[in-house]
């Protein structure tokens, strides 16, 4: 696009404060920023201007999970199901890396962090030795997609490369960089980050599947025969990736996708509820839960709602081939954005002062047909490393991980 075509698009948007420094700039900044602006997809504010927008929620349901105890007396067959499909190349799996990390405090990538205590133990390496267990027993590669965003590629690629893949078969290794989303104030005009750079953030991990399909990596997954896709987050730690007893179950539960989920520690606990939503599976935020959904109860005295996500599911592809175009809903949340202002001073704010928009992977449970809910065991396989210290910290998943006999 030229200036005039961007001038009058952002005439249009309400957003012509993007323009404020063009004239100051050189040939190339001039172009730089024009075609930074192009790329803006400004759709991703409208839910500021228009609430209505977020997700009104439909008939909640409660879905129960095939539980431990079920899984535990199927775990021969469900296994054999699962290492048959890996071994015929039929599962691969995308690493979900392409987030900020800020509560952590770490500016680098999340999965470079050292969580070892006397030896050097990388999150990444946590990630990819728990792989190499499956990549043992199925005696084949199962191919690792990692998505990145604009903000850590480099470093994360250059990471992997000069630890010479943690072991792992580096042909079997992708990465691909996720879609950005702009960074507003409070009124929904897009920051400038410097003169020629509006401020952007990564969009959520729930563009994770158009940005996979942008890079080619379908075609490449589905060539090498690939069925089945696991999701994953950086940060869990102790989870088992590939695990071939969830594939099993749910290949032979006929459901297009699946969700590991832990029963919740207390009706409070943070985290996101898998229920049925219109008779559809969904998922709800663990600030959505009213107090009926938190404390109500079956009639053995269990809780209705009581199976929470851990970021770990699978899907079938050509399911989220059909799903593909559908719009998820659009999350705005208020953060701290630095830019720069309207007499050119960098400001690096210390309380939020503006909006930063995310799609969730979440929210794609409730376009699939179904899913199934799978139990894990939280001491097993939940290990999430949010924050240095307290719930779902370095400090916890340091015991959990020791508990569970890896050496720190
Ligand atoms: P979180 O919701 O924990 O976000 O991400 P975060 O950015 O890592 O951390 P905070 O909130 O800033 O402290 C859950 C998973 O989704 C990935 C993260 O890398 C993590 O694996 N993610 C998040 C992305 O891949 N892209 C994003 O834009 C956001």
């Amino acid at each position: 696009m030229n200036y005039n075509e961007i001038e009058s698009l952002l005439k249009e948007k309400n957003q012509t404060q993007l323009l404020r420094y063009y004239d100051e700039l050189d040939e190339s900044g001039k172009e730089e920023l024009l075609n930074n602006i192009s790329r803006i997809d400004f759709s991703l504010t409208d839910i500021l201007k228009d609430p209505e927008l977020e997700q009104k929620r439909g008939v909640l349901e409660p879905l129960d999970a095939v539980r431990l105890s079920e899984i535990e007396a199927k775990h021969d067959e469900y296994e054999k199901t699962g290492i048959e499909a890996i071994k015929q190349c039929k599962e691969g799996t995308i690493l979900l890396a392409g987030g900020q990390g800020t509560r952590l405090g770490y500016d680098k990538p999340k999965g470079t962090f050292n969580v070892g205590i006397t030896k050097e133990l990388y999150i990444f390496e946590c990630l990819i030795n728990n792989l190499m267990e499956v990549v043992k027993k199925a005696d084949a590669w199962v191919p690792l997609a990692v998505m990145t965003s604009d903000i850590n590629h480099d470093d994360t690629v250059a990471f992997f490369k000069e630890h010479d893949y943690f072991g792992y078969n580096g042909d079997y290794v992708f990465f691909f960089v996720q879609d950005m989303a702009p960074a507003t104030d409070m009124e929904g005009r897009v920051y400038l980050a410097e003169k020629s750079k509006p401020a952007m953030s990564p969009n959520g991990n729930g563009g994770w599947y158009t940005s996979f399909v942008n890079a080619g990596l379908r075609e490449t997954f589905t060539g090498l025969g690939v069925e089945w896709l696991n999701v994953f987050a950086v940060d869990n730690v102790l989870q088992r990736i590939a695990d071939p007893c969830f594939l099993g179950a749910v290949i032979e539960s006929g459901c297009v996708g699946g969700a590991k989920v832990v029963s919740k520690a207390y009706p409070e606990e943070k985290v996101g509820v898998l229920c049925l939503e219109d008779g559809k599976p969904s998922i709800v935020e663990y600030y959505e839960m009213t107090d009926e959904l938190m404390y109500s109860k079956n009639d053995k005295g269990e809780p209705l709602y009581n199976f929470g996500v851990i970021l770990n599911y699978l899907f079938r592809i050509d399911e989220l081939n059909r799903i593909m175009n559908d719009r998820l809903p659009v999350h705005a949340a208020k953060k701290k954005i630095p830019h720069i202002d309207e007499n050119g001073n960098k400001v690096k704010p210390e309380e939020p002062n503006g909006y930063k928009f995310e799609m969730l992977v979440l929210d794609l449970i409730h376009l699939l047909k179904d899913c199934l809910s799978y139990e894990v065991d939280r001491e097993k396989e939940f290990a999430p490393i949010k924050n240095l210290t307290g719930i779902d910290s370095l400090e916890s998943a340091r015991e959990l991980l020791k508990k569970n006999g890896v050496e720190l």
